[in-house]
């Protein structure tokens, strides 16, 4: 793949999307959005591969947006190419998306870890959304996933000062999952990923579904989707090996069918 702003791994069964545009803190240019969601749906056809990983450096996962690309542009500009929709096709992957985040995640950084499935964070990792101070709004979801992840209280505190908030306190939100020192951050993210992709695919991929219908829909209809995609696990291949193997006293050995 000839990406040029970020790399793109393959380690075992996980993707791994490394953004790589260090002088400017990873800022999240037009090119980096494309290459970001080509590699995500390039993976997401691989048979090969169970889950994705994206990480930045250990200065900054990402400190937002490009500023320099957007100050000049106008009204017309952004409303007629529908600036940063292109992030929407990440939400619409499929297989589990893991956030391995150090430094800086500002902005639209925030916002890209916040698309991903779960953060787990470097003990130096700084979350924000200063558009404030910029004198725009969150443009990538951040004033909506920051408040479902985190309550209204903190997300009107960020949003409104602009302040950022170190990785315990995002801890303590909800906003991460797990907190690790930062020099084992990719290894402990990429032990986690793996653990995901050498679940079942198929069912991995039917977890993440059924924990995401929950922020769209009714408790009494999420269980009931739940229930119904719970029966369908048992028309996998998977489902009986993954029994099985328990009943054996045995390693599952799954065919992600
Ligand atoms: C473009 C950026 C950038 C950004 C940093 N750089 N963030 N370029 N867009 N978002 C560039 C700097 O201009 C600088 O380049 C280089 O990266 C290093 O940054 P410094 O500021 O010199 O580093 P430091 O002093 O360590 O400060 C780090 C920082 C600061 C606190 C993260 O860079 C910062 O405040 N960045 C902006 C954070 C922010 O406001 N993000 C939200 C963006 S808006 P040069 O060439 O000068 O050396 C957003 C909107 C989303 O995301 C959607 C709604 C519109």
């Amino acid at each position: 793949s000839d990406f040029e702003t970020i790399l793109l791994d393959r380690r075992g069964r996980v993707g791994v999307i490394t953004l790589n545009r260090p002088k400017a803190l990873n800022a999240l240019n037009a090119q980096l959005m494309g290459e970001v969601v080509a590699a995500v749906e390039e993976l997401e056809q691989d048979p090969e591969i169970g889950a994705i990983l994206i990480t930045g450096s250990e200065r900054a996962f990402a400190a937002g947006a490009d500023i320099k690309e957007m100050q000049p542009k106008t009204f017309a500009d952004v409303y007629a190419e529908d600036l940063f929709t292109q992030w929407d096709r990440l939400s619409a992957a499929r297989k589990p998306i893991v956030a391995a985040v150090a430094g800086y995640a500002l902005g639209g950084g925030c916002e890209l870890a916040m698309l991903c499935d779960f953060i787990i964070a470097a003990d130096t990792a700084k979350f924000g959304q200063p558009e404030i101070k910029l004198g725009v709004i969150p443009g990538i979801g951040g004033s909506q996933r920051l408040t479902r992840a985190v309550g209204k209280a903190k997300a009107m505190d960020l949003c409104l000062t602009g302040r950022n908030m170190d990785a315990e306190e995002a801890e303590r939100a909800g906003l991460v999952a797990r907190i690790v020192p930062a020099a084992d951050l990719l290894d402990e993210a990429l032990k986690a990923a793996t653990t995901i992709a050498e679940m079942s695919l198929p069912i991995a991929m039917m977890a993440k579904e059924a924990v995401n219908r929950s922020f769209e829909t009714t408790l009494a209809e999420g269980v009931r989707f739940e229930r119904r995609v719970f029966h369908s696990t048992f028309a996998t291949a998977d489902q009986k090996e993954g029994m099985a193997a328990f009943i054996e006293k045995r390693a599952p050995n799954f065919s992600h069918r």
